[in-house]
């Protein structure tokens, strides 16, 4: 599929047709091609957790204002990003560099990170997962699979449900299916270019 079109037929699902299954495999092909959008110091804070499980979809609609796309949803895709990831630095490092090398670029990020302290921490970790969910949802596209991004639930019982740790913060849950047809909704109006630049 053409980029554009991708943009440009990529709509938030109101809701999608029920059980219509994803396999394992196309959820994991997807999920390496939106590890492929930028993150800061490559540190690949996004985490996954897909729940195709009824019951805990169920459980989760009970919590996010009873939207039913959640339960006709193929697979709910919870993202979340690690606060902590600038502590893993040689997990993704060691693939490239070695000794003297490697300890400087774990201290050179430290050293960036720890000063700013845990809220800067906690924004990174929802800025570099918010651009991860954004290419998540246009490779879904790309796959003709249909998406909702959505913050309409109450984190707190969704931490709950998935047993999210601590450190991960709750970027975004993102539905995903095959949307029910949408014709008669159209795009929602967006501001022109001209009125969200300033030039400087
Ligand atoms: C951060 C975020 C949260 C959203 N939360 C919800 C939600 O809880 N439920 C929902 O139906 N749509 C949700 N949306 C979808 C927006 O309403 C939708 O993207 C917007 O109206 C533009 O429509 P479009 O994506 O079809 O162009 C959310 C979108 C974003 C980016």
């Amino acid at each position: 599929m053409e980029f554009t079109t991708v943009i440009n037929e990529r709509r938030s699902a109101k809701d999608f047709e029920p059980n219509v299954p994803i396999s394992t495999e196309q959820l994991e092909v997807m999920v390496e091609e939106a590890q492929l959008a930028p993150t800061a110091f490559n540190l690949q804070h996004a985490k996954y957790i897909i729940v195709r499980d009824e019951t805990v979809k169920q459980e989760l609609k009970e919590v996010s204002l009873m939207q039913e796309k959640i339960t006709n949803a193929s697979a709910v895709i919870i993202i979340t990003g690690d606060a902590q990831a600038y502590e893993n630095v040689a997990e993704i490092y060691a693939h490239t560099l070695t000794g003297d090398v490697l300890t400087m670029k774990e201290e050179v990020i430290r050293d960036f990170y720890v000063p700013r302290g845990e809220s800067f921490a906690r924004e990174e970790a929802i800025r570099n997962g918010s651009l991860v969910a954004m290419q998540f949802m246009l490779v879904a596209k790309s796959y003709g699979w249909d998406t909702c991004p959505m913050i309409g639930f109450d984190k707190i019982e969704v931490r709950r449900i998935l047993d999210i740790p601590a450190n991960e913060e709750i970027v975004m849950m993102i539905t995903l299916g095959k949307a029910v047809p949408m014709d008669e909704y159209s795009r929602g109006y967006r501001k022109p270019a001209q009125e969200v630049i300033r030039y400087k």
